[in-house]
């Protein structure tokens, strides 16, 4: 949550600042600022609302400055607004600060310097953090550098921050502690960021910044400490992301782009690992610790949001092909019960970002406590990927859109991946069905790409419902966990309420809100539950429910008792969640868009939840 850049070059810095935040707003986009250093002074330019009004603010303004840091936020301390809005100045105005995170004692911080005599002018932990360094080197006489290294050490929570100062004015600090920092490259300069996409269009190598490690860059060289003082040795990485994968390509939207993406999401994540014709699945992330996989006596999948609905579809996967029981923990509620974690035990961290704070905080406990901790993570070099024992990468290409679409289809596709390959193993599936399996996931990707040919269908459907207040879906089996992604994505993104069900758990509760008035979407693929979720669309219709049912091609009896259907092809049952989710993607895409909302950056949410 909150983007962060920098520069530091020969460049103009405002027009890179601008365009990088472009490329981060999916982090956050409650408000926007940059800070320069014009002639030695600091300028700063900040807005409520989105880069587009930020732009707007500067206008033709347009600085000469070759240094700048630049933030896009998500609210945490104090409402959207321009004052709370960073880049924030020091007391004495010598020092601004940009900041991803949360400073845990800021209250304590600001009393004490209240004391002082410092005054605030925001809400925000962040301008007290900065007011908290001046105080340092201006109180014991210190260089910045070594105001914020000492200031880090007293700090409690999350950061990742960028630091300019009038009195250095050639100088660029950053830090990170539990946020991400990436630093890019280039001949003589410099660039940072949140995460590595505002960086590719300059240099392709970049340097990880690690949890309490400094970068400090000036004259065209940097240096790496630790809040100890002692040098760091970073690597300097080559990331290979294309341009055009952060791109919109066309599309209207980045949603739209990445649920269309899904045929070559899918097959670039099996690509290398799974080859039906020679029964071929190779996955190097599960070499080390495969054994510990088959020995499982429980798996536990720990995630949040759409990763922890592809955490539920795998438990049925998991359960389903290779006999481990399989418990599937929200990482927030994980980590803050003391959960029963003993030495050797099996997490696995879902996380497309691979920076969620609950989902990073409850892998910590975990190798705490000795689990073997795997990671299914879509971001390279992210958090989770560097401190999970081992895993497997999606390899879909960025996901921009804040409500996760390719990325959900891939996390299953892996999962599926892994399941399959521990239950050959250990010898709880057939090879008969492994390769049929095997055969029928391969084929997945053309499949998709015949669910999303329905995309005129789906959107006809959705103008229909436009204006509906609320959404019931319902699913059973493997279905079930699409059921909660559908009306994720509904609510995500159009803000109609929606709730996702078991179909049949609809009669302890939800069906005494059906009337006329209640589109039900019912996901109704022939499987082994088809008959009874034929039941609970009888059900629906006793109660003048409007159904919407998901059947798979060429059913003719669904389309005898429901409002509307909309065909998939055929799979075998646990691989349909892949295929059933297309449509609740699409509708939720065109319901938003008719409603005229912001489908890439819906009302208060943000695609990477760095705060816990
Ligand atoms: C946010 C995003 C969701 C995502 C969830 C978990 O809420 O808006 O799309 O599913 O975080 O994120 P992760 O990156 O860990 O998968």
């Amino acid at each position: 949550m909150c983007g962060i850049v920098g520069y530091l070059g020969s460049q103009p810095a405002h027009p890179i600042l601008i365009g990088g935040l472009k490329r981060l707003e999916y982090r956050g986009y409650d408000s926007a600022g940059i800070a320069v250093l014009e002639d030695g002074q600091l300028c700063i330019e900040k807005k409520k609302g989105k880069v587009a009004d930020l732009e707007a603010l500067i206008g033709d303004n347009q600085y000469s400055s070759t240094i700048g840091i630049g933030h896009t936020r998500w609210a945490t301390h104090g409402e959207p607004n321009d004052l709370n809005a960073h880049p924030h100045l020091s007391n004495n105005g010598s020092l601004a600060i940009i900041h991803n995170g949360i400073i845990e004692n800021y209250g304590a911080l600001k009393e004490d310097l209240n004391q002082k005599g410092y005054a605030f002018k925001s809400d925000t932990d962040t301008e007290v953090f900065i007011s908290f360094i001046e105080y340092i080197k201006e109180s014991e006489g210190l260089s910045l550098e070594d105001a914020v290294r000492i200031a880090l050490t007293k700090v409690v929570g999350a950061y990742a921050i960028a630091i300019l100062s009038s009195d250095e004015p050639d100088k660029l600090i950053v830090a990170r502690k539990g946020s991400p920092l990436v630093i890019g490259l280039g001949k003589d300069e410099f660039f940072v960021a949140s995460d590595a996409s505002p960086i590719i269009e300059y240099t392709n190598e970049v340097i990880y910044l690690e949890d309490e490690e400094i970068a400090i860059m000036q004259n065209g060289e940097y240096r790496v400490i630790n809040t100890s003082d002692d040098s760091q040795n970073p690597q300097i990485q080559t990331i290979d992301i294309e341009l055009e994968a952060i791109e919109k390509g066309g599309y209207e939207h980045f949603m739209l782009k990445e649920i269309f993406e899904q045929p070559k999401s899918i097959a670039d994540c099996m690509r290398g690992r799974l080859k039906a014709s020679t029964g071929q699945l190779v996955l190097g992330g599960i070499r080390e610790y495969k054994q510990a996989l088959i020995n499982a006596e429980k798996i536990t999948f720990v995630a949040c949001g759409t990763s922890w609905h592809a955490g539920l579809v795998a438990e049925y996967i998991f359960e389903d092909l290779c006999r481990i029981p399989v418990e599937v923990e929200y990482a927030s509620e994980f980590r803050y019960r003391n959960p029963i974690i003993k030495e050797g035990d099996i997490i696995v961290a879902i996380s497309q970002s691979g920076e969620t704070a609950d989902t990073l905080a409850a892998i910590e406990l975990a190798k705490d406590r000795g689990a073997i901790v795997f990671g299914i993570v879509n971001t390279v070099g992210s958090s989770i990927s560097r401190v999970t024992h081992e895993g497997a990468y999606l390899h879909a290409g960025p996901e921009i859109g804040v409500a996760s679409t390719k990325a959900f289809t891939a996390q299953i596709t892996v999962l599926t991946m892994i399941a399959l390959r521990i239950a050959h193993l250990k010898g709880t599936i057939t090879e008969r069905r492994y390769n049929e399996l095997l055969v029928e996931l391969e084929g997945v990707p053309d499949k998709v790409q015949q669910a999303l040919d329905f995309n005129d269908k789906v959107e006809t459907i959705a103008d229909l419902f436009q204006d509906a207040k609320n959404f019931l879906y319902l699913g059973r089996g493997y279905n079930f966990p699409v059921a909660l992604e559908g009306a994720l994505k509904l609510k995500e993104i159009s803000y109609i309420h929606a709730e996702g069900y078991p179909a049949a758990e609809m009669k302890h509760g939800p069906i005494a809100l059906i009337d006329e008035n209640m589109p039900v979407v019912v996901i109704a693929t022939r499987d082994s539950s088809y008959d009874k979720v034929v039941s609970n669309i009888q059900e629906v219709k006793a109660r003048k429910g409007v159904v919407i049912a998901i059947v798979t091609e060429g059913d003719v009896l669904i389309p005898k008792m429901a409002d509307f259907t909309i065909e998939v092809p055929s799979t075998h049952e646990a691989l349909m969640p892949l295929i059933s989710v297309i449509p609740l993607q699409l509708l939720s895409y065109h319901i938003a868009v008719m409603r005229g909302a912001n489908v890439d950056q819906p009302r208060n949410l943000a695609k990477s939840v760095t705060v816990e």
